[in-house]
């Protein structure tokens, strides 16, 4: 059965969303949650849905091969990030060629990059006048949201709208699709 690891920074919303996804399928697991800061809420919606945890800092990231090996003593078959704020160490990538899956909320090749992410992507978008954002699924390579797009839906941008209010459109697309298309990339 393939197993997944997530990788998140933060909240967690996207993750707990895969995981109840994926909690008794019956042929894909979620096995791992992973995060770069003990005070992420992430852990603890990881922890209410008994997926096991483990959290890692900048050095061990980059400096070391405890991540890549650690997944692999876990038998991870794929890495999603899901909110996930650090660029993928080299290492990692070699490790996971073509199995790492990340979510932007946004556009791409619009509004990527290092820095951009949650509201300031919002902010950036809506200070342009764009009428449309979205999601943009898309495999990871060794820059910030470049690798091969895999999926991307669409929401409208609307008279008044805020960065809050775009996040909350933008949410609904992440919850309804990305879930899915983890599922086809797996299977
Ligand atoms: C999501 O909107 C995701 O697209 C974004 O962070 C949010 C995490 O929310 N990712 C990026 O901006 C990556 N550049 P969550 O923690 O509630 O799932």
């Amino acid at each position: 059965m393939p197993d997944i690891a997530i990788f998140a920074s933060g909240n967690g919303s996207n993750a707990q969303r895969i995981i109840e996804y994926f909690s008794g399928h019956p042929a894909i697991r979620v096995s791992l949650v992973l995060c770069n800061k003990p005070d992420a809420y992430v852990l603890t919606r990881a922890e209410k849905l008994s997926v096991p945890t483990r959290i890692f800092n900048r050095k061990s990231f980059y400096e070391t091969s405890e991540i890549p090996e650690f997944l692999k003593a876990n038998h991870i078959d794929y890495i999603v990030l899901a909110g996930f704020l650090w660029l993928i160490p080299q290492s990692l990538l070699n490790a996971y060629p073509g199995r790492i899956i990340n979510i932007h909320p946004a556009l791409l090749p619009a509004y990527g990059g290092k820095g951009m992410y949650g509201s300031k992507v919002h902010e950036a978008v809506i200070a342009s006048g764009d009428t449309e954002s979205g999601i943009t699924i898309h495999f990871v390579d060794e820059n910030y949201d470049e690798g091969r797009i895999i999926f991307q839906a669409k929401c409208k941008i609307d008279a008044g709208e805020t960065a809050e209010t775009l996040a909350e459109k933008v949410h609904a697309l992440e919850y309804r699709y990305f879930a899915e298309v983890i599922e086809r990339v797996v299977l």
